[in-house]
């Protein structure tokens, strides 16, 4: 089966303290996660050391930093590069939130920039892609979503496709309580496949795992992540808790022993 991953966003939430407890709650809970699941803690910056130390003896648990910059080096103050993340042993970093896209302009050529900085880094990266409610009011989902593939994804080269990690999160189901219905996930996840299996083909779009988020919580994870394309989940608000965290990890698909 292709990796299954329960991969939480934490965005700018939580002090330090705070965070370390989170993680803790989590750990003591002792989910063993099968070979083919992974949960993944999506950090602010200044705690990506202290909670990768906490994850790191967990099989199969790591940490993401919830960006980085486009360009490699420099005369950027403030922001943090692909390498600085490796040199503190980040495993994946979500690129290209509907958060950036909107309040810090991210464009598909950056975050076609940022994908290459992280494969020159050894970082996984999560590429976040959905529509806003006007274009879903359109029924214009599809080609609206394609389109965000096309620019930042279609460069890459079928082995770094491989085992890719793409999350589709509909932006008015993000942080809204409205989630996408099971079925609208799934028919979305399906196009997305599709259309990767159409540049590039089948073996490597079977390959990719395909988070959801938007309003993922430990009452509608199971039914969610039961949907054939659909490979786990991003999660916001609902991370935040370790007990429902808990819950949405023990919500993937399990391959029977
Ligand atoms: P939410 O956020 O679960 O709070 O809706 C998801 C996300 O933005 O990644």
């Amino acid at each position: 089966m292709r990796k299954q991953i329960a991969a939480a966003n934490w965005k700018m939430n939580l002090t330090i303290e705070q965070g370390i407890k989170l993680t803790d709650d989590l750990l003591s809970e002792n989910i063993e996660l099968q070979d083919h699941q992974e949960v993944i803690f999506g950090v602010p910056f200044p705690y990506l050391i202290s909670i990768k130390e906490k994850i790191k003896s967990y099989k199969n648990y790591f940490v993401a930093a919830q960006n980085c910059y486009f360009q490699k080096a420099g005369a950027y103050t403030g922001e943090v590069s692909a390498e600085m993340l490796t040199s503190v042993a980040t495993d994946y970093v979500i690129i290209g939130h509907s958060e950036r896209r909107e309040y810090f302009n991210e464009n598909h050529q950056m975050l076609a920039e940022k994908i290459n900085l992280c494969f020159e880094n050894d970082l996984k990266p999560i590429f976040c892609c959905g529509e806003p409610l006007s274009i879903r009011e359109a029924n214009e989902q599809n080609g609206y979503v394609e389109n965000q593939l096309k620019e930042s994804l279609f460069h890459l080269t079928d082995k770094q496709l491989t085992g890719f990690v793409i999350a589709y999160e509909p932006i008015w189901a993000i942080g809204t309580g409205k989630t996408a219905s099971s079925a609208q996930a799934q028919e979305m996840h399906a196009h997305i496949r599709n259309v990767m299996a159409a540049k590039y083909n089948n073996e490597v779009a079977e390959s990719i795992s395909i988070l959801y988020g938007g309003s993922v919580k430990a009452n509608n994870a199971k039914e969610i992540f039961g949907e054939k394309d659909v490979d786990g989940g991003l999660v916001g608000g609902a991370s935040l808790n370790a007990a429902e965290f808990a819950t949405i990890i023990k919500s993937l698909k399990t391959i029977s022993r």
